[in-house]
Formats: structure tokens, C-alpha cells, sequence
């Protein structure tokens, strides 16, 4: 079992009090981590500050693009290493955990990139002057980051913000800490400055101090809507820029004339990849009436085959869910939903041998769910998911947008037309068509209504680390000539 350090100003430091870091699929103690006070907090801010005031902020992009391709390089060099460890802390299948490396190395490279393509612009005011708008670096930035793809939704806020010039203090989730202390032992010779990114570990309370403490001038969150609530109005008494991402309620709607094993197929995959811990997840599957006893009867069977396991055996396509409390948070909605609804398949915790302490639950299908359940309006994070009939058109779309959250949709139909009208008037910030969850450092992720605030991934999630400033260059020589 290994112990260990944060990393403030450059420095690898201890906490007067440590917490235990678990493996989801033994319940076994795998490493000792500091929880960090807030008076450790403050140190990590100051460092962060120190940085950006102390030069980081006249860094060029040129060489903030190249510490990025540096730190992109080394993260596929240690991806072998560095995914066994995400397996072994998240409980995700491992070949899941290199997916999700290879993107994170990906994300990296795509902000390496856009750091010397990230400009201002030049305004045609009325007047004999040069009117600018410049982007500058934010400042500070305080990020917290949640569990389910622990080393990913880093990379997703820490590359951004390098890309922008931004210092930070980056909290990863107290269920998963690890992958991301590993990757921060390549800043230093990667070229990043000392206290440019500064990596706390703890609980809510270290978050909380983070999005409390006055030098933090930007606050990025991904997890629960509860907790975003809570962070947004916090944040209100610094007014600090938030972006959060919370989640959702996807529909993944199916038409009658959907290709069908591609339908069975992207209705699984949408809420059991990841054991369903996805924020994307396609968790209301909406199905037209004349397939849904086919369809249903098709999932089912495949479901039943769907091999639970530990994530570091490289057949296992479902781990355990992340903790003992996801795991019973998720047994809790599959007894709201027996009540609910019908299941057609799993419903309870699953026993897989040799790995009796682990975190598994059965996938479940729930089917005839009314959209007003329960397990149809909250967000579960596990393998379960609520299927809906519909009549048609109006009916999907209708039973689809009334939900609070609007992070993702999937619409599945071989008619173009019916696809695009759909599309128009789904209020989700990311609209598949007959696909589900693919997700591109390139293109914007965030989400409609509850689901969040502000854009991440490609200029978007750049932009989010940016403030503008407008200057007014006159180029009349003679006086303004008002008095
Ligand atoms: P959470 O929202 O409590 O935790 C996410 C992160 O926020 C962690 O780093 C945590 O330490 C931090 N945090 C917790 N309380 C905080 C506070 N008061 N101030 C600042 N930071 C704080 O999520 P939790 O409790 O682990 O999971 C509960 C549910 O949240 C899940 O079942 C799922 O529905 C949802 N969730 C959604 C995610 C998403 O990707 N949108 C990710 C993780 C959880
Ligand atoms: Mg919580």
C-alpha cells in the first residue's frame, strides 16, 4: 500500500490528517491519502497566485501550447501503468480505463494546439480609433473533479486552463485521487512552473474551502446537481465564475424505423458502459410502441450476457460500481423502481466469485416506467435503466424534454427529416443521432437547463478560462474638444 503526498508550489506535501483510498472490486485499502484542510487550501491558492502574478501569466502560448504536447507525450508513455491503477481505484474495465487515457493524452494534444490559436479580435467602431477586444488569462482557477472517469474530467479542466494561462488548484474526487497524483509528477519535467497547477486531495470540506477561498477567481465543477447548488450559491459571496457540469437524464429515443441491432446495441451501451456511472448516460430509453415488446425482449437477453467482473480481468465489460455508498445508492433506486415499475432483468447486487466484497450490481431494466417515477426523473450514476413506450413523434419529444436536467439526447431513426426536427427541439446541450455517447475533444460539452453551466472541450472550454478586455486605442491627435 502506498502513501501519498499533494502537491503544493511544487513541493510534495503531507496533511496532518490522511484518508483511505479503496479498490471497489476487493473493498481493499490501496493507498493513504491527505485530506487537506482549508489552512492547506489557502497555501495551495497562494502558491497558485504566486504563480500567475510571478510570470506564468507572461508565459508565451508558443510555450504553454509545448508543456501540454510534453505532457501529452508522457501521458501515452505511462498509459500501460497509469490505466491499471485507474482500474484499480475506479473498478472500470480496464480496456474502458485505456480508452479513457488515451483520450485524456488526446485532450492534451488538442490544447497543445490551440494555445497559439487563441486570439482577439480587431472592432470597426465608428470613430478614427483601433478598437480591441483581447482575451487574458482568468487568474486563479479552483476545479473539482468527480469519480466516475477520474483522470479524464481532470484533463478536461486542466488543459483548458493551461491552454489559457491560467493558474490553478485541481481537487480530484476522495473515492479516486490517484491517477491524478501520478500524472503530476510529470509537471515538473514536463516544464510547467512550480504552483501553476497545485493538487489538493480531501472531501466536500476541501472542495468547499477551494470555492470559498476570496483569491479564486473561477470555480470548474463536474458532480451532482446537489452539490453544484450548493457550490453556485457559495461562489455568489467572491462572485467567482462558475462552469458547472451536473449531469442528467438522458433519453435515448427510439423510432420504429431505427436499424434494429444498432438500436439494441446503442440503447445497452448507453447507460451500461461505465457501469452506468456517466453523466451522458442515456438512462430513459424511449421507445416507439410497434418495437417495444421487440426491442425490450432483445435488450434482455443481451443484458443477461453482459460479463461482470474486475476491471483488471481484460474480459469483464461491467466492474463494480465506484464505492459501498454508490453501490447502495444504487440498490435504493432499483427498490424505488420494483415499486415503480416492471423489471425485466437484474434489479438487485450482484455476486460475482472470488470478489465477494465488491461493489457490483446487476444491470437492470426497468420497463413501463412513467416518466414521473422516480427512477425516471433522478439521476441514479449506475447500470439501470427506465424504459418508456411512446405513440410517436410529439409524444417522444414531449415525454423527452420533461426532465430538469439537459445534458445529452440520442435520437435513433433511418428518416432524416423526423431526425432533424428532433433535433432542433430537444433541449440538450449534446444531441446524438443514431449514435450514443462519442465525445470529441473538438466539439462542445455541457449542458441545457439544470445540467450546468458554461461549455468544456475545443475553444469553448478555453474561452470558460478566459476574461475579455476591450481597449480603445484613439488615433486623433487633437483634443476630445467637449469643454
Ligand atoms: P459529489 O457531487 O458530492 O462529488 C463530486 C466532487 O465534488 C467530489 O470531488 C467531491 O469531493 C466534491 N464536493 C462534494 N461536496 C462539495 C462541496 N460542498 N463543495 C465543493 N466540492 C464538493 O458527488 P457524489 O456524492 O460522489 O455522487 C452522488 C451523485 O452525484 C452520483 O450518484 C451522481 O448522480 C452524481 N454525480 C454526477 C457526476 C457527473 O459527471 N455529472 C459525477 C459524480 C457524481
Ligand atoms: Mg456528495
Amino acid at each position: 500500500m502506498q502513501t501519498y503526498a499533494m502537491l503544493i508550489d511544487g513541493s510534495w506535501v503531507q496533511s496532518a490528517k490522511t484518508f483511505d483510498v479503496k479498490n471497489p472490486a476487493t473493498d481493499a485499502v490501496i493507498a493513504k491519502v491527505p485530506d487537506a484542510s482549508a489552512a492547506d487550501v489557502d497555501r495551495a491558492v497562494q502558491a497558485a497566485r504566486r504563480a500567475f502574478d510571478g510570470g506564468w501569466r507572461d508565459v508565451t502560448a508558443q510555450e504553454r501550447g509545448r508543456i501540454l504536447l510534453r505532457l501529452a507525450e508522457k501521458m501515452r508513455a505511462e498509459l500501460p501503468r497509469l490505466a491499471q491503477i485507474e482500474t484499480e481505484n475506479s473498478g472500470k474495465p480496464i480496456v474502458e480505463s485505456e480508452y479513457d487515457l488515451t483520450d485524456v493524452a488526446t485532450c492534451f494534444e488538442y490544447y497543445g494546439g490551440l494555445a497559439t490559436k487563441l486570439h482577439g479580435e480587431v472592432l470597426n467602431v465608428p470613430d478614427n480609433a483601433v478598437s480591441m477586444a483581447l482575451r487574458e488569462p482568468l487568474g486563479v482557477a479552483g476545479q473539482i473533479i468527480p469519480w466516475n472517469y477520474p483522470l479524464l474530467m481532470a484533463a478536461w479542466k486542466l488543459a483548458p486552463a493551461i491552454c489559457a494561462g491560467c493558474s490553478m488548484v485541481i481537487k480530484p474526487a476522495e473515492q479516486t485521487p490517484l491517477t491524478l497524483l501520478e500524472f503530476a509528477r510529470f509537471f515538473e519535467e514536463c516544464g510547467l512552473p512550480k504552483g501553476v497547477v497545485n493538487v489538493v486531495t480531501g472531501f466536500g470540506e476541501t472542495g468547499a474551502a477551494i470555492v470559498a477561498h476570496g483569491d479564486v477567481d473561477k470555480i470548474a465543477f463536474t458532480g451532482s446537481m446537489e452539490v453544484g447548488k450548493i457550490i453556485m450559491r457559495s461562489a455568489a459571496d467572491t462572485l467567482k465564475k462558475v462552469s458547472l457540469e451536473l449531469g442528467g437524464k438522458s433519453p435515448n429515443i427510439f423510432f420504429a424505423d431505427a436499424d434494429f441491432e444498432a438500436a439494441v446495441d446503442g440503447a445497452l451501451f448507453g447507460v451500461f458502459v461505465n457501469q452506468g456511472e456517466v453523466c451522458s448516460a442515456g438512462s430513459r430509453v424511449l421507445i416507439e410502441r410497434p418495437i417495444y415488446k421487440k426491442m425490450l425482449d432483445a435488450m434482455v437477453a443481451k443484458a443477461k450476457t453482459i460479463k461482470l467482473g474486475p476491471g483488471m480481468d481484460r474480459a469483464t465489460k461491467m466492474g463494480p460500481v465506484v464505492s459501498k455508498e454508490q453501490m447502495e445508492r444504487v440498490m435504493r433506486y432499483q427498490e424505488i423502481g420494483k415499486k415503480e415499475a416492471k423489471v425485466a432483468v437484474g434489479g438487485g447486487r450482484a455476486a460475482v466469485s472470488g470478489f465477494e466484497k465488491g461493489y457490483f450490481v446487476q444491470p437492470t431494466i426497468f420497463y413501463d416506467v412513467s416518466n414521473a417515477a422516480t427512477i425516471a426523473r433522478e439521476e441514479i450514476f449506475g447500470p439501470v435503466m427506465s424504459v418508456i413506450p411512446f405513440d410517436d413523434e410529439a409524444e417522444a419529444l414531449k415525454i423527452a424534454n420533461d426532465t430538469p436536467y439537459g445534458l445529452a439526447a440520442a435520437v435513433w431513426s433511418r428518416d432524416i427529416f423526423k431526425c432533424f426536427r428532433m433535433v432542433k427541439r430537444l433541449q440538450a446541450g449534446i444531441v446524438w443521432v443514431n449514435h450514443m455517447q462519442p465525445t470529441y475533444v473538438e466539439a462542445p460539452w455541457g449542458g441545457y437547463k439544470m445540467s450546468g453551466i458554461g461549455r468544456e472541450l475545443g475553444p469553448w472550454g478555453a474561452e470558460e478560462y478566459q476574461q475579455v478586455k476591450q481597449v480603445h486605442i484613439n488615433l486623433n491627435e487633437a483634443p476630445i474638444g467637449w469643454y
